[in-house]
């Protein structure tokens, strides 16, 4: 099982591939297998992932999309973000650049009765043309995104997640041995109105991932507990993580 904590720091998203070696049968055959090998946020909905040739798609970059669907059940966007990022994260581990393609369609907008939910472009890239220095990452500062009075190490990483329009669309209240999780509500970069909520699920899914490696990385073991999106003043909660040991430091 390989460790997705330090591929943190090594992703990015590929606006630009560039043009090298192409991705072999036995290497897209990986990737396929890796897919069926992902976790999932929630039990019990299907989801599908097909990989094509960026001709299939309306993608202009890369060599390859993983075109992902799902069937339509509570939480289905934030499980795809939570099954997608797992294999982003491999995927840079593999030297294979990515990008979350949001804005792409695919000719084929069903697999059986699974709904088309989003697209990742890849293709084989140079190790050196990953992230080098993550503190150059643009992301919000800490003191934006996480409130309470500790302020421990996974506070700075899980930053890092990506999201559409790098949105950030999350907020973390941290209390005694809980995380809270909220998904903001305000419309936010250029997503179009009547997609923000679309995507920022996806984020939050991203997000949990990140907040999962971080806190076993740091050795801390939780029960997590995922809501159906509920409106409060701190935006829409979407998950809670009980930490049942909270030393973080
Ligand atoms: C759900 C989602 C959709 C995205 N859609 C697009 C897209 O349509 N086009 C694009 O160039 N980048 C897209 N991105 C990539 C983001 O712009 C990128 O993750 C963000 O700016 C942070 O940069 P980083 O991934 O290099 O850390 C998407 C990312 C996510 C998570």
């Amino acid at each position: 099982m390989i460790d997705l904590y330090p591929m943190i720091c090594k992703r990015k998203s590929f606006h630009v591939f560039s043009k090298g070696e192409n991705l072999s049968e036995t290497e897209l055959q990986m990737v396929q297998n890796h897919c069926a090998e992902l976790s999932t946020l929630v039990k019990d909905i299907q989801t599908k992932f097909k990989i094509v040739p960026i001709a299939e798609t309306t993608c202009r970059r890369g060599e390859y999309c993983i075109l992902v669907y799902s069937e339509h059940k509570p939480n289905y966007l934030q499980n795809i973000g939570y099954m997608l990022a797992q294999l982003d994260l491999w995927l840079a581990f593999c030297n294979i650049g990515s990008c979350w393609y949001g804005m792409g369609k695919s000719f084929e907008t069903k697999y059986g009765e699974l709904d088309f939910v989003i697209m990742m472009a890849i293709a084989k890239q140079d190790e050196q043309s990953f992230r080098k220095d993550v503190s150059k990452t643009r992301r919000k500062p800490v003191e934006h995104i996480w409130q309470g009075l500790e302020r421990p190490k996974i506070a700075d990483v899980i930053r890092y997640a990506p999201s559409a329009c790098n949105s950030q669309p999350w907020n973390i209240i941290s209390e005694a041995d809980t995380l809270r999780i909220y998904r903001l509500t305000e419309k936010r970069g250029i997503l179009p109105a009547g997609k923000a909520a679309y995507y920022h699920q996806i984020d939050i899914g991203i997000f949990l991932l990140y907040v999962e490696l971080c806190l076993q990385h740091e050795v801390i073991s939780f029960i997590r507990n995922l809501y159906l999106q509920e409106k409060t003043q701190h935006g829409y909660l979407s998950a809670e993580y009980r930490l049942l040991q909270h030393t973080m430091s």
